[in-house]
């Protein structure tokens, strides 16, 4: 089983690399594909591609689209129905945008889609929620959600994530990494 991950943002920024990275150790490097990675390739593990998926698309066999619009959601069953799982390497725009139907799902006709909810998570969460129902065979409503998170900042501050994440052993599963990032990221930092 493929995780592929279109890269959508113009570079791999600080956040997205700390979820890549992420990805690669949930579904291990030789799992997932980047592709549409036009640099910044170094800061990645796994196989990858400067093409995007949609050149590439005939080497990955029967693909499954992840977008929050699909009508379906994905099932433990879907497991042997797909060769490869298709994510949208983008961070997530509050309130939700339509991305990943309007640069994948639309321009992929012949894929089918599936949802995780119609909630946005982040990338690295969608795919390992993807992990969870197809590898480990739990169904989308047994997994425990958390929509919108805060990050308590040194200063006093916090941080909103308003994106559903994935609770494990009692605590949102996070990039490693994130929330220091988060708490020291200044004003020339790009997320
Ligand atoms: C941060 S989300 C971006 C979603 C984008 N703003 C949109 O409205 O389509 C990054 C990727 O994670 C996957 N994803 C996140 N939430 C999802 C959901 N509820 N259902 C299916 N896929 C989801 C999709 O592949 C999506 O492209």
């Amino acid at each position: 089983m493929r995780f592929i991950i279109e890269h959508l943002d113009p570079e791999v920024f600080r956040w997205c690399e700390l979820e890549y990275k992420h990805i690669s150790l949930v579904v291990s490097e030789e799992n997932v594909v980047f592709t549409n990675v036009r640099s910044g390739a170094d800061k990645l593990s796994g196989r990858i591609e400067e093409k995007s998926v949609k050149e590439l698309k005939p080497d990955f066999g029967k693909i499954c689209i992840l977008d929050p619009k699909a009508k379906k959601t994905l099932s433990p069953d879907d497991a042997s129905l797909f060769d490869s799982f298709l994510f949208g390497g983008v961070l997530g725009n509050h309130p939700m945008d339509g991305r990943t139907e309007k640069e994948l799902s639309a321009q992929m006709p012949d894929c089918e889609i599936r949802n995780l909810g119609d909630v946005q998570m982040s990338t690295d969460t969608a795919v390992l929620v993807a992990k969870r129902i197809l590898v480990d065979k739990i169904p989308f409503d047994k997994l425990e959600f958390k929509d919108e998170i805060e990050i308590e900042l040194d200063d006093g501050f916090s941080n909103i994530l308003p994106y559903r994440y994935l609770i494990e052993d009692g605590k949102p599963v996070l990039p490693y990494g994130l929330i220091d990032y988060l708490m020291h990221e200044d004003e020339t930092n790009q997320m």
